[in-house]
């Protein structure tokens, strides 16, 4: 792996992406697809930029891989001597003794903020998901709220087979959607799950044909954007909350929010009638 050195902040192109917003919708596209959307550090460190970037309009985030492959996950050069271009090898640098566990701790943190953003309650993201999704690709699929798959789409958490663990923030949600014994088994597998069995597990809200996937990611936006922003927000706060909380504690939390929404309603209506 890469060390997080010298993203040069806003040259997303050079890390491999692409950012476009239409008023409430960004799309974020992974774009080498030369390397199958292959990303380095510098990758994962551009995602997290365009994280802190995004215009306050945006209420929907795209993630999407240019060609035929969503990605291929870690640019392999990165395990190789010399790593890539432009960017230190982490793996030289462990094997030198120059990076030590506060210094890994500390660069794999820096990776990780390039996929936690994507959780926000302000926003909901969506990957959309053509051909094959490996290793931090699956991940970064993971880290979406939601997921619309092509049918001849391929997710596979590939780190296990190459002595690695998924360290991308892709477990959490993966144990989540289908429980701790599948999620062991695909990981430990390392086997690739078709878009029928995503569906199946879960692991896919939607699964269209090569050509629906853009019209089918649109449709999904625009039903999206049709709720009110601050009610989608909030809602989605709640609903991430609900595992880690008792029965009792999501009602108080329901009300609690409930409560916030029901005075901001009363504000708009009272501002209405003047
Ligand atoms: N890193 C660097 N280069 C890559 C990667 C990658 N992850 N994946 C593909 N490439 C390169 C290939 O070397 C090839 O380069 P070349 O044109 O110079 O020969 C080019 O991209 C096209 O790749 P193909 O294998 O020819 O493309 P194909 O469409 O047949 O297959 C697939 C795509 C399935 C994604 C295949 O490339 C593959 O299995 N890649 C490796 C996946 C992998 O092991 N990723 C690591 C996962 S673990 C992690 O992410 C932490």
């Amino acid at each position: 792996m890469a060390e997080a050195d010298g993203f040069a902040g806003g040259d997303l192109e050079k890390a491999g992406l692409r950012l476009s917003v239409a008023g409430e919708v960004a799309t974020v596209t992974l774009a080498r697809p030369e390397r199958r959307n292959a990303m380095t550090g510098h990758t994962w460190q551009a995602l997290a930029h365009v994280g802190q970037m995004l215009p306050e309009a945006v209420r929907i985030v795209i993630v999407r891989g240019e060609g035929s492959t969503f990605s291929s996950g870690i640019d392999l050069n990165m395990f190789r001597p010399g790593g890539v271009a432009g960017e230190t090898s982490l793996m030289d640098r462990v094997a030198d003794g120059s990076a030590d566990d506060a210094e890994l701790d500390r660069v794999i943190a820096d990776y990780q903020e390039g996929f936690t953003w994507l959780r926000r309650p302000d926003i909901v993201s969506v990957a959309a998901v053509r051909g094959h999704a490996i290793g931090a690709g699956f991940q970064l699929a993971l880290s979406c709220d939601l997921r619309v798959l092509t049918d001849d789409a391929q997710l596979c958490m590939k780190e296990p087979a190459l002595g690695l663990v998924p360290d991308l923030t892709g477990t959490k949600p993966l144990v989540d959607l289908v429980g701790p014994s599948r999620a062991m088994e695909l990981c430990l597998t390392a086997r690739s799950v078709s878009a029928a069995e995503a569906r199946e597990l879960r692991l896919a809200e939607l699964v269209v044909e090569d050509a629906e996937l853009d019209g089918a990611v649109d449709d999904l936006a625009a039903a999206l954007l049709a709720v009110p922003r601050e009610a989608a927000s909030a809602t989605k706060g709640l609903l991430q909350g609900a595992s880690a909380r008792t029965l009792q504690e999501q009602a108080a939390a329901e009300r609690r929010t409930q409560a916030g929404r029901l005075r901001a309603l009363a504000a708009q209506a009272a501002e209405t009638r003047g």
